[in-house]
């Protein structure tokens, strides 16, 4: 059995994953109707990922004899119609690095509460952050490379079609 700490924070996590599938499809949606091919291609890749991320969280809990609740009440999809690709990224960044402060509370607390199924469950996760902070930044970084050049940025945007899949 979960105790109620962990079913508490095991449950704001899968929240907190529906809410980045929600992030990265709202991005995903935009940079399609900007244009940007590759680019949307990779956000509603990871739109996806972060589904199964939520997925691997209701299960586990359900195993565990817990009970996963879905609450997207304090939902918020920020404002994007005025970003530029560079803010686009930079949030998303932010995104996952709040993400990543969360799963090591998590950890922490499984350690606390001396659930050790939980805390090798959450293992997965720590590794996860790990690359996707890693991979937005790498994003980022060639953001910043490319700036305002047009040739650069078709390139850019033909490469992210197959970015993610080269990056794992
Ligand atoms: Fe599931 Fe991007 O963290």
């Amino acid at each position: 059995m979960l105790s109620e700490k962990i079913q508490k924070g095991l449950t704001r996590q899968l929240n907190r994953e529906s809410e980045s599938s929600q992030l990265y499809l709202s991005m995903a949606s935009w940079s399609e109707r900007k244009g940007y091919e590759g680019v949307c291609e990779f956000l509603y890749d990871h739109s996806n990922e972060e589904r199964i991320h939520m997925l691997k969280l209701i299960r586990y809990i359900n195993k565990r004899g817990g009970n996963a609740i879905l609450n997207n009440d304090r939902m918020l999809i920020p404002n994007i119609t005025s970003l530029s690709l560079k803010e686009l990224f930079m949030k998303l960044f932010e995104h996952e690095k709040t993400i990543s402060k969360e799963i090591n509370l998590l950890v922490e607390i499984s350690l606390q509460e001396k659930d050790y199924f939980t805390y090798n469950f959450l293992q997965w996760y720590v590794k996860e952050q790990i690359e996707e902070e890693s991979l937005i930044k790498t994003i980022l970084d060639k953001i910043e490379l490319i700036r305002e050049d047009k040739g650069g940025l078709y390139l850019f945007d033909k490469d992210m079609k197959n970015f993610h899949k080269n990056f794992e």
